[in-house]
């Protein structure tokens, strides 16, 4: 239990890396928590114009997600169902609350499809195609983030028996991720009610 514990733990601390903050420091940018919607994360290094840091902020805030997992196995192979599922949770809630940047972090977005990735490629696949539809539909990082947030736990469920084994506490898992975000999000969901969210490509806003 004290080892599941610790890899608890350490999944926590890997997820609390923030890449917009890292990034945009080694890149000379500005701090990502200064402009725009002060979100630290992928779409908001975006609205500095700088797409290679908009870029190396997706993959790093997503590979730590799924390194935490993958990780966690290594360490303890044939590790339960339940403590996987509270590892990634962890990685996660690292993100959005890490202790690096006294627990202002990110809506989660890259990261949780990095954990997506490490339960099962297929289920990251098509959830990043989710995103991907409506953010070229849409122009809305946040609204693709939402739709797809809400469609990644009915896919982990509905997909099982394709290519994996959906495990109830990873589907668990799945649905607070998704309401995590959904809370993270609440200043996007207003805006976008008001129609004031910034579009893609749109450059800053307030
Ligand atoms: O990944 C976060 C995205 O969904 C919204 O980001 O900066 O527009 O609040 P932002």
């Amino acid at each position: 239990l004290v080892f599941t514990a610790a890899l608890i733990l350490l999944a926590y601390l890997i997820g609390s890396v923030p890449f917009a903050v890292v990034v945009s420091k080694i890149m000379g940018l500005q701090d990502p928590r200064s402009y725009g919607s002060k979100n630290p994360g992928a779409t908001n290094v975006l609205r500095t114009g700088n797409k290679t840091a908009a870029a190396l902020t997706l993959l790093g805030d997503a590979a730590k997600g799924w390194f935490a997992i993958w990780l966690a196995e290594q360490l303890a192979p044939g590790i339960a169902p339940a403590a996987l599922a509270a590892v990634a949770l962890a990685a996660f809630v690292g993100h959005l609350y890490p202790i690096f940047l006294g627990f202002k972090g990110g809506k989660g977005v890259a990261t949780a499809l990095g954990v997506l990735m490490a339960i099962q490629p297929w289920l990251a696949v098509a959830t990043a195609a989710t995103w991907l539809i409506i953010a070229v539909f849409f122009r809305y990082s946040s609204l693709a983030s939402l739709v797809a947030a809400f469609f990644a736990p009915v896919y982990y469920v509905f997909g099982s028996g394709l290519a994996w084994h959906a495990q109830p506490p990873m589907t668990v898992t799945l649905v607070v991720i998704g309401l995590l975000l959904f809370y993270r999000h609440r200043a996007n969901i207003t805006r976008l009610i008001q129609g004031t969210e910034s579009r893609i490509g749109s450059g800053k806003k307030k």
